[in-house]
């Protein structure tokens, strides 16, 4: 039998040698990686909130949802973050991963077709993988290759016994581009599959008052067609945690079946006090999406001018493409050097190495061009001639 510590460290030298290699640091300089988009982690009412609320006690949950981990603020963020999105109910999970994992799992199963944008993120795959459902990748954002699985899966089984879902980001994290929302609400109800959709990346920034993008490209009664919307807590929110949006009975459903909501601890009560407060400014805050946006237009500009090649984002994540993984982290170690916080990504995570760099709100214009300047620098750097 393999000795287990000899397989471990044979992994991990290959791991090195691919220059794959990762590990936790502790974070420091301008941000230009978080999902903190609006930034609300550092926002000084958040605080004075935060601060306000001494008297939530005791500080865990205590137990899952279903026993005594349930607070009365759960419910009202829950109702909250309904209403905002025009959507019957809510459940909070402790993740968006959570969220999206348990989720397939309990809609999902070996019967069924779940046809998936290859892109999508790994909570997705795995949900659909541990739910056993026979997993149909449709080229990226490529709606057309969808249409023409869904149209194999009819001749397949004609009958439709078999349950057909679609699910897919609605703004890709890796890569900052989107499907049209369109489109697909047209093949939802040409074909009649079961839809959810992942706005993890767009809630906050895009749609009025930050809605999310369903908001921005959709009607009222498109919006509210879509079976179950995710949503994390982790990113524009500023926080920690995951939603799934849907019907009344889609929420009882989950509540009864969902393996990672039902055998799990609540998220902290502060968590959902927090969340109803960053809920109650994220509609308010125009300004700052304005600010957001507009960074990201000037940043798309000048990186392309300058020669840089960066994927077609429509977006505030606007991934720098490199050729090598090597010259990936030659550059963030660069950047982070200087004092600019940009991470590299790699496989497995993306098949071509990049920084993936996001923008938040609290950036300034000055930051943007000291990222390009260095951004020049460092190119110079990796390839002198
Ligand atoms: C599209 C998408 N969905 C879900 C998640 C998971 O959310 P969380 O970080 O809250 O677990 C992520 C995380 O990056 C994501 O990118």
């Amino acid at each position: 039998m393999a000795n287990h510590w000899e397989e471990v460290q044979k992994k991990l030298d290959s791991i090195h040698e691919k220059q794959l290699f990762r590990e936790t640091r502790i974070y420091q300089g301008i941000d230009f990686c978080s999902n903190d988009y609006m930034g609300l982690a550092t926002n000084s009412s958040m605080l004075e909130f935060f601060q306000s609320k001494k008297d939530i006690y005791p500080f865990g949950s205590t137990a899952s949802r279903l026993v005594r981990g349930n607070a009365e603020s759960m419910d009202r963020f829950e109702r909250e973050f309904a209403s905002f999105v025009e959507g019957e109910a809510a459940l909070l999970v402790s993740t968006g991963f959570t969220a999206n994992f348990g989720l397939l799992d309990s809609i999902a199963a070996p019967d069924c077709y779940v046809f998936t944008d290859r892109l999508n993120h790994a909570s997705i795959l795995d949900g659909i993988r541990i739910s056993g459902a026979q997993k149909k990748y449709y080229n990226h954002l490529d709606l057309n290759h969808l249409r023409s699985l869904l149209e194999k899966a009819n001749v397949e089984d004609p009958k439709n016994k078999k349950k057909r879902i679609v699910v897919t980001e609605s703004l890709f994290s890796m890569d900052g581009d989107s499907p049209d929302l369109k489109i697909l609400l047209s093949l939802k109800k040409e074909f009649g599959f079961v839809l959810v959709l992942d706005e993890a990346h767009a809630f906050g920034i895009y749609g009025a008052g930050g809605k999310g993008l369903v908001f921005q490209d959709l009607s009222l009664s498109e919006i509210q067609s879509i079976d179950y919307r995710v949503y994390t807590l982790g990113k524009s929110l500023g926080l920690e945690g995951g939603i799934i949006v849907t019907k009344k009975i889609g929420r009882d459903h989950l509540v009864n079946v969902m393996r990672s909501f039902i055998f799990s601890t609540a998220p902290l009560p502060m968590v959902s006090e927090l969340a109803s407060f960053a809920l109650s400014l994220l509609g308010s805050m125009d300004k700052e999406r304005k600010n957001l946006l507009s960074l990201a237009s000037k940043l798309k500009e000048s990186l392309k001018e300058n020669g840089f090649v960066i994927t077609n984002s429509t977006s505030h994540i606007i991934p720098l493409l490199l050729e090598t993984e090597k010259e990936a982290l030659f550059y963030a170690g660069y950047l982070q050097d200087q004092g600019l916080d940009v991470r590299a990504i790699r496989p497995p995570t993306v098949s071509t190495p990049r920084l993936r760099i996001s923008l938040n709100a609290k950036l300034k214009l000055e930051d943007i061009h000291r990222l390009v300047e260095e951004l020049i620098l460092v190119r110079k750097k990796w390839n002198p001639l």
